[in-house]
């Protein structure tokens, strides 16, 4: 018998405000053609006053329950990636439990930058496939335009607000059954990296949330690197070829960066679901933003293989199998 954690319903939400790359050269030196020819982006949104992370996760959350066709009471575990939570205690993860009446769940947090959603993922399918809970809801949630040092042109252009969930639950079976769900996560970190991209804020170093920090250039150079290493870990581990894949679900922080490892792993441009141009760096939500856009317009069918690969700060960097 084997346990796997089957996704039952998918959502997203992305603030109403959209920044266009023309208002961002009214803030910043910088023009449409330059964002546009360096990173793909186009647009991005952007919450509102007053509008938090948890209110972006809850909008997600609640679309991904009703097309799982479940009440939120049915949840036994949420698990949010963030790396902008509403307040530094307690998780946001508790305040959409309260939203959504999950009483009987448990709730918290994953740091691990863009990666969030992968380790929500791999933390949530690790207690599924235990026993430990049955039923799971997986959020990636953001308001990056909080953190962001709006006179810094290099940063600044590149980031957006969303947020994606998924609940998942375990099921058992034999056989064909079986073949449905998450088959594999793999994550990774490496704190050497600290500098290259970090936040110059944070409640024990300076009392503040801070803003965000990057050595583009460098950043960008591993991220293709480990990006598609981490793919080929991915499929090597389940006996796959690049030619089972049907969707690679890449975190989006820049088209050069998603094309660049997609062509570097083998894996078809075509095969590459593709939001930056909209959504921009959403961070911990890309994925499942991602994710929900492809489902809501059938490309990705029940039976697909998903590959979804995500790189961030700390360095942290992963890839999860998931036969939808
Ligand atoms: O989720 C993971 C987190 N982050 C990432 O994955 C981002 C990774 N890095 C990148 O996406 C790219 O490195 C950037 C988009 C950040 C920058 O693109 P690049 O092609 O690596 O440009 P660059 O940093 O080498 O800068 C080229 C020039 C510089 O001018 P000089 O020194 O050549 O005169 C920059 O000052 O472009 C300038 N520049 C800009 N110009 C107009 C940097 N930002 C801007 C801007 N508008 N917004």
């Amino acid at each position: 018998m084997v346990i796997r954690s089957v996704v039952q319903g998918w959502g997203a939400y992305l603030p109403e405000k959209i920044l266009t790359n023309d208002d961002l050269a009214k803030i910043v030196e910088t023009s449409d053609e330059w964002i546009v020819e360096r990173t793909g982006i186009r647009q991005r949104h952007i919450a509102a006053d007053g509008e938090m992370t948890s209110d972006l996760a809850t909008h997600a959350t609640v679309q991904a329950l009703a097309r799982a066709g479940i009440d939120g009471a049915e949840i036994d575990i949420i698990v949010l990636g963030t790396a902008t939570p509403d307040e530094t205690f307690p998780a946001t993860a508790t305040r959409v439990q309260e939203r959504i009446g999950a009483h009987t769940a448990f709730a918290f947090d994953v740091q691990a930058a863009c990666s969030g959603f992968i380790y929500a993922l791999a933390l949530a399918d690790n207690f599924l496939r235990l026993g430990q809970a049955r039923t799971a809801l997986v959020i990636g949630a953001e308001t990056f335009s909080r953190i962001l040092d709006w006179q810094d042109r290099t940063t600044c252009v590149l980031f957006g607000d969303g947020a994606g969930a998924v609940v998942l639950r375990a099921e058992e079976g034999t056989g064909a059954n079986t073949d449905r769900g998450v088959l594999s996560t793999h994550l990774h970190s490496d704190g050497r990296q600290h500098d290259l991209l970090y936040a110059d804020g944070g409640p024990s170093f300076n009392q503040m949330a801070g803003v965000v920090r990057m050595q583009g250039r460098e950043v960008f150079r591993q991220a293709v690197i480990k990006l598609s290493a981490v793919v080929g870990e991915a499929l090597v581990s389940n006996g796959f070829s690049v030619a089972d894949v049907d969707w690679l679900v890449p975190h989006q922080a820049n088209k050069r960066i998603l094309d660049s490892t997609a062509r570097k792993s083998g894996i078809s441009l075509k095969k590459m679901v593709v939001t930056v141009d909209r959504h921009a760096n959403t961070s911990a939500a890309s994925i499942p933003l991602a994710l929900s856009e492809a489902a809501n317009d059938d490309r990705i069918k029940q039976g697909d293989l998903v590959v979804m690969e995500a790189m961030g700060a700390g360095f942290t960097w992963a890839a999860a199998t998931l036969r939808w």
